[in-house]
């Protein structure tokens, strides 16, 4: 794919209720947002023309903010109809949607409390978040340094920029190592989520995957358990120890940009991509697209 930097792509993007030229969308460096983190955002993918369950994302960012102590001036069908506004214009079948708010520059410290929020929506094309060929495979993992937050500690529960300052961390250090991603441990040394995507594993025919009690409860996670137990597939959402990697057979990552990818490595232990994993890839597929066309088949 062409490098083109992220600021010099075509089109427009939605800015506090307007849109306004890509180049154009641009805020002040004294931006509470960009010193502090007070930024929520959320990550969607549209599939043929829709955005997958485009207002449970909506209704996750309007509480990732409240729970950094913000509303975010635009209801949830105003920011839902600006998305699919948005994706109109921009002339999108398939793509990626990244609604972002954050605190504003009319105070600069560490209380900001009537800074402006914002909030804005950028769509662009993001084929795949793996390298194709090796997700096919599964791709490699690296046990990242540093773990996921006890909620006493953060919010865990906001997708808040602040908290993916370990992920950046984590996943630049995996891939300075040929790794693809790294699998984080939680704050009790559980096995918790990759950088950004939720974790599962297969043993005997069964799922097991972490309790997200102190990370994001991926809508795609939720999406593929569904899936599985529409399949008659058990599904354990439970405490997994790192030393209990060496007993699954499978293991797969899901999340809106990742899907669901197969991994065969983490760390020391091996997985092969099997059925499970490759069924639960190609029923989310079908489950992503737009109802109507499944219909019109
Ligand atoms: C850290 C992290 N965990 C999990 C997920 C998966 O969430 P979802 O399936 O809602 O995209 C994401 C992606 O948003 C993420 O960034």
């Amino acid at each position: 794919m062409a490098s083109v930097p992220f600021d010099q792509l075509d089109g427009h993007i939605w800015m506090n209720g307007e849109f306004v030229k890509w180049a154009d969308a641009k805020i002040h460096v004294l931006t509470h947002g960009l010193h502090y983190a007070s930024a929520v955002f959320e990550g969607e993918r549209a599939y043929g023309g829709e955005i997958f369950k485009l207002t449970e994302h909506t209704e996750r960012l309007h509480e990732s903010a409240r729970l950094l102590g913000f509303t975010i001036p635009y209801s949830v069908a105003e920011i839902d109809d600006a998305c699919r506004d948005l994706l109109r214009m921009q002339g999108f079948s398939d793509a990626y949607v990244r609604p972002i708010a954050w605190r504003g520059s009319e105070m600069m410290g560490v209380s900001a409390q009537n800074n402006r929020i914002n909030c804005a929506i950028a769509i662009w094309q993001w084929p795949s978040y793996f390298d194709p060929e090796q997700r096919l495979k599964g791709i490699r993992l690296d046990m990242a340094e540093y773990r996921r937050p006890d909620p006493r500690t953060a919010p865990s529960k906001s997708k808040a920029a602040g908290l993916y300052m370990i992920c950046t961390l984590s996943k630049h250090a995996a891939e300075s190592k040929g790794y693809a991603d790294a699998l984080m441990l939680d704050w009790r040394g559980q096995v918790a989520e990759a950088t950004g995507a939720n974790v599962f594993f297969v043993k005997d025919g069964k799922i097991h995957t972490p309790k997200p009690d102190c990370f994001l409860d991926g809508i795609t996670r939720r999406t593929v358990i569904d899936l599985a137990r529409a399949r008659g597939i058990e599904v354990i959402e439970r405490a997994i120890m790192p030393e209990e990697l060496e007993g699954f057979e499978q293991a797969f990552l899901t999340g809106t940009a990742a899907e669901v990818t197969p991994v065969a490595e983490i760390g020391q232990y091996r997985f092969v991509v099997g059925d499970i994993a490759r069924t639960l890839m190609e029923d989310y597929m079908a489950e992503v697209q737009p109802k109507r066309a499944v219909a019109a088949e």
